[in-house]
């Protein structure tokens, strides 16, 4: 019996070497290797011999099973490079098969947002001017009617370079004095722009507050600018921001560059207004501070402030985005989690 197994197993060597196709080596595998294979009725007949011939057959017969095995998947391989390589020359390819879908970066959503608000601006006449992050503290707060060791610094704290009076802007206001200055002919044209971009703060982080984020100031200066124009404006830019159904509500406020100054609610979208924990059980969400723009300020960029006059607010892209999304943390903006960005 051995030698029987001995020459199948020579023998389904030699068969496996000129098998070319995938079928035929199934055909081979059914014939050695399967339920009624040569080699596994051998296996299974091992307990007929004289007892002591079992265990040298029973060995050696598991022996060439694991070699064929070994044998079939190595030819297996090769067959299937063979078919592939063969299919290829031939143009088989199965255009029905879908394809492999590239995956593709998505926009961020502060950028999404930001987007948005520079086209409904744009639909209301305002430019886009860039102004820059590095600021300078004149600009940054003197210019803008807050005087060093004023108390109203306090509700700015400031990132300071090393080289001193040099900072990170802590917000776009310092814009409006470089747009008056590029853009106001010296105090005889009337500007329409948006500033946008990134600002810091020394802050605790915290669900609400983050130590970078981004604001989209605004500014109108013309000769007949009045508060009314300022509350029409909002209220339509809020109209087609979150539709004709959101309420919007001004409140009095104070900012040292404005003034009257206001801030702008929008009833939370979250719960409608019926209080949650994005709205902190008020109803409403803060998106922008505003207001008219202090004479000093107008003086400061190159205006007369008895002739002319203007407005500017400064809102918050990133609150707005989670006003709309239901966002309940500002730190998901900026912490690149894969998970949080990929809903957007
Ligand atoms: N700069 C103010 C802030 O950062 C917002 C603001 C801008 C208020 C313009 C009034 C006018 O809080």
């Amino acid at each position: 019996m051995l030698e029987q197994l001995e020459s199948t197993y020579t023998q389904a060597l030699a068969e496996l070497e000129t098998i070319t196709h995938s079928d035929a080596l199934h055909e081979w595998e059914r014939r050695y290797l399967g339920k009624k294979g040569a080699v596994t009725l051998a296996l299974r007949a091992t307990g007929q011999l004289p007892k002591d011939e079992r265990a040298a057959f029973g060995k050696r017969a598991n022996e060439i099973k694991n070699a064929l095995a070994g044998a079939f998947t190595g030819r297996e391989e090769m067959i299937r490079q063979h078919e592939l390589a063969r299919s290829l020359e031939e143009g088989e390819i199965d255009v029905t098969l879908p394809g492999r879908r590239v995956p593709t970066g998505g926009l961020h959503p502060a950028t999404q947002t930001l987007r948005r608000i520079y086209a409904i601006w744009a639909e209301m006449g305002f430019q886009v001017y860039r102004s820059r992050d590095v600021e300078d503290d004149d600009t940054n707060f003197t210019l803008l009617n807050i005087p060093p060791h004023h108390p109203a610094r306090d509700m700015w704290d400031t990132f300071h370079t090393t080289t001193p009076g040099v900072i990170l802007r802590t917000h776009t206001s310092p814009g409006q004095i470089r747009a008056m200055h590029d853009y106001g002919e010296n105090g005889t044209a009337p500007i329409r722009v948006i500033l946008p971009g990134m600002c810091y703060r020394y802050e605790q982080l915290s669900a609400r507050s983050e130590i970078q984020f981004n604001q989209v100031e605004g500014l109108a200066v013309g000769r007949h600018i009045h508060m009314t124009d300022l509350k029409g404006t909002i209220a339509e830019f809020a109209r087609r921001m979150f539709g004709a159904e959101k309420r919007v509500r001004f409140r009095g406020s104070y900012f040292p560059f404005t003034e009257p100054s206001i801030e702008v609610d929008v009833e939370c979208m979250i719960c409608g207004g019926d209080g949650c924990p994005v709205c902190k059980y008020t109803g409403w969400v803060e998106i922008s501070g505003a207001g008219m723009v202090h004479p000093v300020v107008l003086q400061n960029g190159g205006y007369d402030p008895t002739e002319w006059s203007g407005f500017a607010f400064g809102m918050g892209p990133e609150r707005m985005a989670m006003n709309v999304n239901g966002i309940k943390d500002i730190r998901y903006f900026w912490q690149n989690d894969l998970r949080f960005l990929e809903q957007f």
